[in-house]
C-alpha cells in the first residue's frame, strides 16, 4: 500500500499516511492528537486547509464542509485519503496537547463481566487478551467497540481509573434495538472476544 508524507503547518509535524487510511486515523496511530469530533464527516471539528497535494474524500455532510469551502481548498481530515505527499494547514489545534497523543491501537479483548446496575444500565468489563498488554488513557477519553459480526463500531467512555490498565470498564445505557447496547441483553456473553480501538478524544495536557 503506497505511503505518503503529510506535513502539518503551523505546528511543523510530519506523519506517514497509507492510502487506505484517513489522514486523521494516521495521525492518531502516530500519537498526533488532532482536534476531532464525530470522525464521520458530520461535525467539521477536523476541518483544515489543503495547501498542496492530491486527496480524495469519503462521503461527508455538506453541513460540515459546504461546497464553496471545498472549492477553496478546505478538507475534512477524518474523510481525507492522501494520494501524494500533502501540505496541510491546521485550523483548530491545541499546541499544548497535539504532541501528547497516545497512539491509537486496536486491542483484542475478552468480555470479563456484564452486570446490570439498574433496569437499563449495564457495566461491561473487557480484559485485554494479550498477556501484559495495557491501554494508556486519560480521563474523558473513549474507546470504539466493534459490534460483533459487523464492521461498525460504537464509542463509549472508559469508566475505570485512567492512565494505564489491562481492563476497560464501561457504564452503558441499554437502548432496545441499539446496535451495540442491545446486545448487552444476552447477545454478548462472558468469555467472548471483542475488538476495542482507542483511546480517542482529546488528551489532558
Ligand atoms: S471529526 Fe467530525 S467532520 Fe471530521
Amino acid at each position: 500500500m503506497p505511503t505518503h508524507r503529510v506535513h502539518f503547518q503551523p505546528v511543523d509535524i510530519d506523519i506517514d499516511v497509507n492510502e487506505d487510511e484517513t489522514v486523521l486515523n494516521a495521525a492518531f496511530r502516530q500519537g498526533v492528537s488532532l482536534t476531532h469530533g464525530c470522525r464521520e464527516g458530520q461535525c467539521s471539528a477536523c476541518k483544515s486547509f489543503l495547501l498542496d497535494g492530491d486527496i480524495e474524500m469519503e462521503k461527508y455532510s455538506t453541513f460540515a464542509l459546504p461546497e464553496y469551502e471545498s472549492e477553496e481548498g478546505y478538507v475534512l481530515l477524518c474523510r481525507c485519503h492522501a494520494y501524494s505527499d500533502l501540505e496541510v494547514e491546521l485550523i483548530n489545534y491545541d499546541e499544548d496537547i497535539i504532541r501528547l497523543g497516545i497512539p491509537i491501537e486496536s486491542y483484542r479483548t475478552i468480555v470479563e463481566a456484564i452486570e446490570p446496575l439498574t433496569r437499563d444500565i449495564k457495566r461491561l468489563v473487557l480484559k485485554l487478551a494479550e498477556p501484559g498488554k495495557k491501554m494508556r488513557f486519560n480521563a474523558g477519553q473513549y474507546t470504539s467497540l466493534r459490534i460483533p459480526g459487523s464492521e461498525e463500531y460504537r464509542a463509549y467512555s472508559m469508566a475505570n481509573t485512567p492512565r494505564s490498565s489491562d481492563r476497560l470498564e464501561f457504564i452503558i445505557k441499554v437502548f432496545p434495538g441499539g446496535l451495540f447496547s442491545g446486545l448487552l441483553e444476552g447477545g454478548i456473553t462472558v468469555g467472548q472476544e471483542m475488538e476495542a480501538k482507542g483511546p480517542y478524544g482529546l488528551q489532558a495536557p
